[in-house]
């Protein structure tokens, strides 16, 4: 894997400067700790906790794939309506600790031919389980940190972790528990998995794939765990040569597996859908002997290169878009269409209608003044024909994943807030915006500012205080 330097103007600009690392994904190279931000709006005082977001910001300013970069957490922690801090922290890992060393030479045992899972980036999400924080990457443990964003170390829920933790675990609202995949370029291909409400890793079952398939997702309904067994797959000759080792292939079937959720893999069963690749899920739920999943739907990826280059973004055909696969248990039959014609993608919803029939989905919407991530957070009314209302950032500000976080007490299932991180190109700064989830379109209740540049990336959480 290269480690080439390359030279960035102050804005990230340069024409030799790839796509995924300049403008809003420009890496920072200061940890920072701020206390005295500017706060326009009020923050509601019930929200007490910590935003975050993960981000790829490669050590040494380099890396060939915008998913490899070393992750950096920026928090922000806000309590009684106040913005106490924002912080910026890189997970301290193995790849951290040795910046432009190939991950395989990091990972791999060449003598005993094992790997080393807590070689991670340690960059793709932030969530709150069990009473710990845990920093997620798909191909790797989890890495524990703290709410200050101080690195812990890797997680391996005692010892019993034995291979990769997916950075997109579903939250039951019902038990309280944690579901899981991890996938693996080697045999056992996917693994299953549930953690009780404690942490406790309670279930650990083998999945058969076809083959080495890039499983970043993955859904689940109050009784099923619902696995994508796509095209995409790992292919050995471009690992070797570094970079993004995952291509396309015609030769591989699109399947959905659909299995009880304290089931085991003979109990799966498998529905051929139209080749595709899904990065994200919405939710999934059951309709009579249907299980319905949701996500945003590709025709494909990466057929010739894995380039992620969204400068000149492609046709809406071509981009994310809202989906739906209905699976009928009893019938075997799988019906599926797409239900937006625009592109999004970062979709999140109410935390309570996990696995459950829901009517209110948030997704980063796509932009065509933008050569961005997309300037605009829609808001789906799945129950009102997929129509959706959406907030509109100023011309060129660049949003992230929003987080639905319910309101104290409210009991509809859009009464709350959504909040993300919003880059602002004309001062490269940023700021953290909460908005009224039932009535997106209005001006936002809260803008805290930071007066750096919150580094564009991917996934987020709001973990409030312990109760
Ligand atoms: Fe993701």
């Amino acid at each position: 894997m290269s480690s080439a330097p390359v030279e960035l103007d102050p804005r990230g600009q340069g024409p030799d400067v790839p796509w995924h690392l300049s403008g809003s994904r420009q890496p920072v190279f200061e940890e920072a700790t701020l206390t005295d931000l500017e706060v326009e709006g009020e923050i509601p005082r019930e929200l007490n906790g910590r935003y975050f977001r993960n981000t790829a910001n490669p050590v040494t300013g380099y890396t060939e794939h915008w998913f490899i970069g070393d992750g950096m957490i920026h928090g922000v922690e806000l309590r009684e309506g106040k913005a106490n801090w924002y912080r910026n922290r890189w997970v301290r890992t193995p790849m951290f600790d040795h910046p432009g060393v190939d991950r395989l030479t990091l990972a791999l045992d060449k003598e005993k031919f094992t790997f080393d899972h807590s070689v991670s980036a340690a960059n793709t999400h932030i969530i709150g389980h069990g009473g710990k924080i845990l920093a997620l990457e798909e191909g790797s443990f989890p890495y524990e940190v703290t709410p200050e964003i101080e690195t812990v170390g890797p997680h391996t829920f005692g010892g019993k972790l034995k291979g990769p933790f997916t950075a997109h675990p579903k939250f039951c609202p019902d038990t309280g528990e944690m579901l899981a995949i991890g996938y693996n370029a080697v045999p056992p291909y996917l693994t299953y998995m549930r953690v009780d409400p404690a942490g406790k890793l309670i279930q650990s079952t083998e999945i058969a794939v076809t083959g080495p398939t890039m499983m970043h997702d993955f859904a689940a309904t109050r009784n099923h765990a619902i696995f994508m067994d796509l095209p995409a797959i790992f292919d050995v000759e471009m690992a070797m040569k570094g970079g993004m080792p995952i291509r396309w292939s015609d030769d591989y079937p699109a399947r959905f597996g659909v299995m009880p959720r304290e089931g085991s893999d003979d109990q799966t069963v498998w529905f051929d859908v139209a080749p595709c690749y899904c990065f994200h899920t919405m939710n999934a739920y059951e309709d009579g002997s249907e299980v319905v999943v949701h996500g945003m739907r590709v025709p494909e990826i990466w057929r010739d290169s894995a380039n992620m280059d969204m400068s000149t973004p492609p046709p809406p055909e071509d981009m994310p878009r809202l989906h739906e696969w209905r699976f009928d248990l009893a019938s075997g039959s799988v019906k599926e269409r797409y239900l937006d014609d625009d592109a999004s993608e970062f979709p999140r919803i109410a935390p309570a209608r996990q696995g459950h029939p829901w009517r209110f989905g948030y997704a980063l919407g796509g932009d065509p003044e933008s050569a961005g991530m997309g300037g605009q957070i829609n808001k789906y009314d799945v129950g009102n024909g997929a129509t959706k209302e959406v907030h509109r950032f100023p011309t060129g500000h660049e949003p992230g994943e929003s987080v639905f976080v319910p309101r104290e007490g409210g009991t509809a299932e859009d009464d709350g807030y959504l909040m993300t991180f919003v880059w602002k190109p004309e001062t490269d700064t940023s700021y953290m915006v909460i908005l009224d989830a039932a009535n997106i379109s209005a001006e936002p209740l809260a803008r805290i500012h930071i007066p750096r540049r919150v580094v564009s990336g991917f996934h987020s959480s709001w973990i409030p205080d312990p109760a």
